[in-house]
């Protein structure tokens, strides 16, 4: 079949992008991206700009926007990214990294991002033993999934945290982190734990989904970040930031009350229940600014969720029958 391609190209950093199109023979069923590229590259255009290596999904190289959303070229075919209404095959750079040229982003914050993770297993903790530092089949299926990222970039690519925020390292080096963290030879979780608790970290993650949707390799990364933020909540010793006072006063109002009344989560979760009056006082100008714009909204304009009354008495059904050890299935 013919195909119509259209490529984002940029001759430099600061150039603007123009998009330019080209017509192929692909197979749907055949072709991947990166043969179609190549074709391009090799009978029409060889002055367009794209990495890749292995051609198998393995190198992580090739990793671009594809009629909108970021994966590996060598792995996509054109029928998995075309649907029968879509006309033209779309092939864009990473997003949230510049651009060198074309499809070629500069991924160095990228790889910065990843080395404020301290990504390597302790070296402390190879003086335990002279000979093979063994793990079991249970200890290394723990780290699998995080193991298997082959350091693509899609799904940095597709972060909604990382388009708005310069300081959140990344899901990639979140995964990262948990994989070294979840590593039965590295000696050191707690100042792991200490580190990730601190912004621009997991709680930096907006929980968009996005990097578990594109991730190639299964990694999941937002599943790894939720199992850091586990190790956390169940560490007492920390001393509790702003997110893990949003976890806890969101779980103790619905307790309470059944709902969420947002009148008092500024205060538990900003405020420390005014023990924090510095976190209190941050808060001001944004109030302000509200009132202003007239969107403050008043303590009584605050609606209790319906069946609110139903949720509490299911909480204390269900903390009374842990209490009496009664089974769950009685
Ligand atoms: S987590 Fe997945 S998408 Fe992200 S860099 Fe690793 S392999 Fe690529
Ligand atoms: S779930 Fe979190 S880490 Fe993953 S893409 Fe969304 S904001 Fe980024
Ligand atoms: S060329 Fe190596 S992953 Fe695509």
């Amino acid at each position: 079949m013919n195909i119509t391609v259209k490529l984002r190209r940029q001759t430099s950093r600061t150039s603007e992008p123009t998009y330019q199109t080209y017509q192929i023979e692909a197979d749907r069923d055949r072709t991947t991206v990166l043969d179609a590229l190549i074709k391009i590259q090799s009978e029409q255009d060889g002055s367009i700009g794209f990495r890749r290596n292995c051609r198998n999904a393995i190198c992580g190289s090739c990793a671009m926007r594809i009629n909108g959303r970021s994966g590996l070229a060598c792995q996509k075919h054109i029928s998995e990214v075309m649907r029968d209404r879509d006309t033209e095959l779309v092939i864009e750079p990473m997003q949230n990294l510049p651009v060198i040229k074309d499809l070629i982003v500069d991924m160095t914050k990228f790889w910065d991002n990843l080395a404020k993770v301290d990504p390597y297993v302790s070296t402390a903790s190879r003086q335990i033993s002279n000979t093979e530092f063994l793990q079991t089949p249970a200890q290394r299926a723990k780290l699998q999934a995080a193991a298997n990222c082959i350091l693509c970039g899609s799904c940095y690519s597709e972060c909604n945290s990382a388009a708005v925020s310069d300081r959140f390292v990344g899901p990639h080096a979140l995964a990262k982190a948990y994989r070294v963290m979840a590593d039965n030879r590295d000696d050191r979780a707690d100042e792991r734990i200490e580190k990730y608790n601190e912004a621009g970290f997991v709680w930096d993650c907006t929980r968009c989904y996005n990097c578990n949707e594109v991730c190639p390799v299964e990694v999941q990364p937002l599943d790894r970040i939720s199992q850091i933020k586990q190790e956390i909540l169940a560490n007492h010793d920390l001393p509790e930031s702003t997110a893990q006072r949003h976890r806890h006063a969101m779980v103790d109002l619905v307790k309470e009350d059944g709902w969420i009344d947002e009148s008092k989560f500024g205060v538990r979760v900003v405020g420390d229940n005014f023990r924090d009056l510095k976190g209190l006082l941050s808060i001001f100008p944004l109030g302000i600014r509200m009132i202003l714009h007239g969107k403050m909204p008043y303590p009584w304009q605050f609606q209790k969720s319906e069946g609110a009354l139903e949720a509490k008495a299911l909480i204390e059904a269900i903390a009374n029958a842990k209490n009496q050890k009664i089974p769950a299935d009685s």
